[in-house]
């Protein structure tokens, strides 16, 4: 199982949820490519203050508003080639069946009391926060002002003053720069404190694959559990003022925390409660869709995915996830991408400008895992010219030309010299190096991989000139284009968790049938035969 977090329908989605999905999509067609079965789920997150107060202001019911908005966010994984099995969305019944089933189970096992709740609340964070996780919205804060753990996680500053609604000064977040408000009421708490160790022990576990990914996330995980006592965490608001949220089985005056709801997702979308009823046998999933293999999150949410998802999952004695795997932001000319500085960047946008696999392309190679990735149109511009159409286009274009190959067929190759046996060996480690990339959810560092080869078999063409042995040594040309197309084979066919398409048009231009195209083909050494096709890969933009 793989899955993107579920994205609030307060807003339309951008480039960094994309972003997500593209992660999670690449990784799940890869385990397919492997032969894995595999259970991708994306969806949406509808429930909670925001949803409520956002709907409100545009004047719709909560149910109407979030019809909408979902919509918009599954029509972005139809048009982006996401390959999603599922795409849940909170308000669906069986869902709140899951979210009620994981509740009894917390309850019956001693976890959850009323309690009450005095502190701050940021609602586009839809979190508690504890004194030393506000700062006062009139400074500037730079992260290295404060001290303390909670810094680590981001690297945000506050570009503008916080002020509330009515445009007073007031209390931000450390962690998101949202503006926080002071909350007093009665809500039901879960015994997080009771997590402090097994926690540690959790992240701890480099058996359990270094549960974490990236290892900085993980260290700076181990850096605030270790320093900070955890306090019990509220996991209900009263019903009076949310209303837009799943009741507490049993005492409907309050409504289910709408983390505690949203992590579920991950379970309704597994099967869960797995009898169809909530049992003493819950506990034991029946099918391989759990425990998730990844759950792919922005590094803006790894607290609720590591600390109180894994706790939950602890407390209900339910297998935990594999790995959680936390990618960096993307900012926007290098800025925080924001409504307020109006430099939102959609992928109806870029998508409808440059083209899908152009746009998968460029974000999957330049996004990043510890590092954040900048978007801009120059950037993308460039490398759509250079690495797309020059480099992977150009090499295409010539191996399938009639001019240089009149039979149109994949030849037989001659004898190797010294130099070809180099690059051979080169694209025979390609395979290897690019699995283990993909496999640590490094799709940057494997797409480089797999262009190195792509350059140098566009380099190999120029040195060797087959379009002049054709003449004067057919037997040798042969023998080049040979290793040169299936430097393009293999490049294609680990392509194609990166940009489906085009890797797709690339393996037909080849004449690679459609059950050569799975990771056992990964190897050197086709045999000769098969038709190649001319067609046109990439056009340059300007
Ligand atoms: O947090 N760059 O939803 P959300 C890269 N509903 N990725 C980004 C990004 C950026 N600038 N901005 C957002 C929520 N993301 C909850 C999740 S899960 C049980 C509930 C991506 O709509 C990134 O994955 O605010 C981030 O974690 C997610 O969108 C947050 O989406
Ligand atoms: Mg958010």
């Amino acid at each position: 199982m793989v899955t993107t977090p579920i994205f609030y329908v307060n807003g339309s989605p951008h480039i960094g949820h994309l972003y997500s999905a593209l992660v999670a999509d690449a990784l799940a067609r890869w385990h397919r490519m492997l032969g894995a079965s595999t259970l991708f789920v994306t969806g949406t997150d509808e429930h909670g203050l925001k949803i409520q107060e956002a709907a409100k202001g545009k004047g719709k019911t909560p149910a109407q508003f979030c019809d909408e908005v979902s919509e918009e966010f599954r029509s972005l994984m139809v048009q982006a080639d996401i390959s999603n099995d599922q795409f849940i969305r909170t308000t669906e019944e069986r869902h709140k069946k899951a979210v009620h089933a994981l509740w009894k189970l917390l309850e019956d096992r001693g976890y959850i009391y009323k309690g009450k709740y005095e502190g701050w609340y940021c609602v586009s964070d839809e979190a508690f926060l504890t004194p030393v996780q506000v700062a006062d919205g009139t400074a500037t804060i730079k992260p290295s002002d404060t001290a303390g753990p909670w810094q680590l996680l981001t690297t945000w500053r506050i570009e503008q003053p916080g002020v509330d609604k009515q445009g007073n000064p007031c209390k931000v977040s450390l962690e998101s720069g949202h503006v926080v408000e002071w909350v007093v009421e009665e809500n039901y708490k879960f015994k997080l404190s009771a997590f402090q160790k097994p926690l540690l022990r959790w992240l701890e576990n480099t058996d359990q694959g270094g549960s974490v990914i990236p290892r900085v996330r993980a260290n700076e995980l181990f850096g605030l559990l270790r320093e900070r006592e955890l306090q019990d965490l509220s996991i209900s608001r009263i019903g009076s003022r949310i209303k837009w949220g799943i009741p507490v089985p049993s005492d409907d005056g309050h409504t289910i925390y709408v983390w505690l709801d949203a992590l579920t997702n991950y379970l309704t979308a597994a099967g869960f409660p797995w009898d169809g009823e909530a049992s003493a046998a819950m506990s034991v999933p029946p099918s391989s869709a759990w425990p998730a293999d990844y759950h792919i999150i922005g590094k803006d949410i790894i607290r609720f995915h590591t600390i109180y998802w894994i706790a939950f999952l602890m407390a209900a004695e339910l297998p935990l996830p594999k790995k959680i795997v936390a990618h960096a932001h993307w900012t926007v000319n290098r800025h925080k991408m924001s409504k307020s500085l109006g430099n939102v960047v959609t992928p109806n946008e870029i998508i409808g400008k440059y083209g899908l696999d152009p746009v998968r392309y460029f974000l999957l190679r330049d996004g990043g895992m510890v590092d954040d990735g900048d978007f801009s149109h120059e950037t993308l511009v460039s490398k759509l010219n250079n690495d797309l159409a020059d480099t992977l286009g150009n090499l295409f274009a010539r191996l399938t030309a009639p001019s240089l190959n009149p039979a149109g067929l994949v030849p037989a190759c001659g004898d190797l010299t010294a130099d070809d046996q180099a690059f051979v060996d080169r694209m025979q480690r390609l395979p290897d190096r690019v699995s283990e990339h993909y496999t640590n959810v490094e799709f940057g560092p494997g797409i480089s991989a797999i262009f190195e080869i792509l350059y140098d078999a566009n380099k190999y063409l120029q040195d060797n000139e087959p379009w002049k042995l054709r003449k004067t040594d057919p037997r040798r040309c042969e023998t080049v284009l040979y290793v040169a197309l299936e430097a393009a084979r293999l490049s294609a066919l680990l392509l194609q968790p990166i940009m489906p398409r085009s890797a797709a048009k690339m393996l037909d231009m080849l004449g690679v049938a459609a059950d050569e195209r799975s990771a056992q083909a990964l190897t050197y050494g086709r045999q000769p035969g098969a038709k190649l096709v001319k067609e046109i890969l990439f056009t340059k933009v300007k």
